[in-house]
């Protein structure tokens, strides 16, 4: 039997362990172009898209969705804060000869003004606190031209975190695991997010982890409000109906007037 003699190196969020089992699994996770297409005619729907708009994707990763936007005609911009996902997204996108721009950066960073008419986040709306939460949403507000719309994804915790403690092992490659965990924690509010990554061959292990704070999905609209969007609707995930409360998560589309 293997056992565990290295030590647990750390790395940040979206290095060794979180970018490397994306990597690894981009080929049949969520971010597979069938699941992305299969989704495409919502998007199109929600967030009125018309061939004029100018699309930044927030937390692109890979690409994925970056791609479906370039491939259906419209203009679009990825964004994402790890080196290794932009390398892939950029070979990709070059394979399939689409014109994206990749840009490195953190979206709670950016700067932009009145200068994309849709902003979008897939999988990759994180917030650690309402404040937090305020100044991005007033960034994206400022970013967006007049009549812009904003696109998330948002869980539902007090249904979600029933689920919790949530764990999920997978071999990334012959004696190489990853071991994902998420629990909640009342002191904070939010989740803990642990990934390990444990070599058996070279006894190398990896740890990261993060918190993500979830707002209830009124105190979410109150800070939607503050940061200006006054029109917004809460849709199922990623579909057409609307939101319930019993269900685990919810997609959010947002307005500039
Ligand atoms: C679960 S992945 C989703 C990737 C992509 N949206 C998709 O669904 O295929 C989350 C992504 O968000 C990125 N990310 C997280 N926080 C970010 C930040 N503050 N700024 C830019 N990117 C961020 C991560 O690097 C990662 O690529």
């Amino acid at each position: 039997m293997n056992t565990l003699s290295g030590e647990f190196l750390r790395t940040d969020f979206g290095h060794e362990v979180y970018d490397g089992w994306y990597l690894e699994h981009a080929g049949h996770n969520f971010e597979a172009p069938e699941f992305v297409e299969k989704h495409f005619p919502f998007y199109e729907k929600v967030l009125l898209l018309s061939k004029n708009d100018k699309i930044l994707e927030a937390g692109c990763g890979i690409g994925s969705y970056s791609r479906a936007f370039a491939r259906h005609g419209y203009r679009v911009v990825g964004m994402d804060l790890s080196p290794n996902f932009l390398a892939e997204a950029q070979k990709i996108t070059q394979r399939e000869n689409l014109e994206i721009e990749f840009i490195l950066g953190d979206y709670n960073e950016m700067r932009f003004e009145e200068k994309f008419s849709v902003i979008f986040f897939e999988g990759s709306f994180f917030y650690r606190s309402k404040e937090g939460l305020v100044s991005l949403l007033k960034r994206i507000h400022k970013a967006l031209t007049p009549n812009g719309r904003l696109y998330f994804v948002h869980s539902n915790q007090s249904i979600k975190k029933m689920r919790f403690p949530e764990t999920h092992w997978s071999e990334v490659k012959k004696n190489v695991f990853v071991l994902q965990n998420q629990e909640y924690d009342e002191s904070i509010d939010g989740a803990r997010c642990t990934w390990l990554k444990i070599d058996l061959e070279t006894q190398k292990h990896y740890k990261c982890d993060y918190f993500v704070k979830c707002l209830s999905p009124d105190e979410l609209k109150n800070c939607l409000v503050e940061a200006g969007f006054m029109d917004f609707h809460f849709y199922k995930k990623r579909r057409l109906e609307d939101f319930h409360p019993k269900d685990d998560g919810f997609s959010v589309v947002a307005k500039k007037r």
